[in-house]
């Protein structure tokens, strides 16, 4: 028996990288995963690497920025499996690697949108369950990017320090601290704020950063 035994989690971006080690460590504690992401593809290779363990996973193919996939997420968690304990927002993208003013508005939106927003739309689903059950745990993989800023990733930047003020925020205006303990003692954890892991994700780009470096008005931008 595990320490998840009997628990209900939910891994976003669960197809690969640290979505699926994190999926593959819950179900190795016994945890009812439900595995989403765009890939189903990815995430069916997931379910199938979980073979040995006690619970076969539930697929649920999500774009987390979509909010009527997300809200089909929830609905499909809670009528299978009849609650959810863990929420693990793992899903998010690195965005592009630019000095700010060349960055191209829609790679802005889009790195908010994943990073963001798609976590906003995924705590709003789940979380409501949670408060009625006075019980619940959601973790944010935020990233050390968001506390120490790469040079030349101030969309990814941005966005992840708005993932840690946004669980900061939320802890306070929770009807019930318990609802959500998790959150505020989640994010404070040095394991949801990774530094460079390499599995599957396009690596940081340390030319872009040298050019971006290399430029004295990048420089002023970037201290500030
Ligand atoms: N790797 C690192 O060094 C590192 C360091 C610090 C923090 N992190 C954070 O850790 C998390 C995972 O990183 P990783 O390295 O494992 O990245 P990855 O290999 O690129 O995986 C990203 C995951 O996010 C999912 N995803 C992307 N867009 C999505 C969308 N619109 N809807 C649903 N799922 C979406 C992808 O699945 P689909 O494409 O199938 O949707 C994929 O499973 C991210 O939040 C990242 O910012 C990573």
């Amino acid at each position: 028996m595990g320490l998840l035994t009997d628990r209900v989690a939910v891994v976003t971006g669960a197809g690969r990288g640290i979505g699926r080690a994190i999926a593959l460590a819950l179900a190795g504690e016994g945890a009812q995963l439900v595995l989403a992401g765009r890939s189903v593809d990815a995430l069916e290779q997931t379910r199938k690497l979980t073979a040995d363990t006690e619970r076969d996973p539930l697929v649920v193919p999500t774009d987390i920025t979509v909010p009527d996939q997300v809200e089909a997420l929830a609905r499909a968690t809670l009528e299978a499996l009849g609650g959810v304990d863990v929420l693990v927002n793992n899903s998010g993208i690195g965005g592009p690697s630019a000095p700010l003013w060349e960055v191209d508005p829609a790679d802005w939106e889009a790195t908010m949108a994943v990073n963001v927003t798609g976590t906003y739309l995924c705590c709003r689903a789940f979380l409501p369950a949670m408060v009625t059950r006075r019980s619940g745990s959601v973790v944010i993989i935020g990233s050390m990017t968001g506390k120490r800023p790469l040079v030349g990733r101030t969309p990814y930047a941005a966005s992840k320090m708005a993932l840690v003020n946004r669980a900061r925020a939320s802890s306070t205006v929770t009807p019930s601290a318990s609802a959500c303990r998790s959150i505020t003692q989640s994010i404070r954890s040095p394991s949801t704020g990774p530094g460079e892991i390499t599995f599957t994700r396009t690596p940081y780009d340390p030319v872009s950063a040298a050019r971006v470096r290399a430029r004295p008005t990048s420089a002023i931008l970037l201290a500030a």
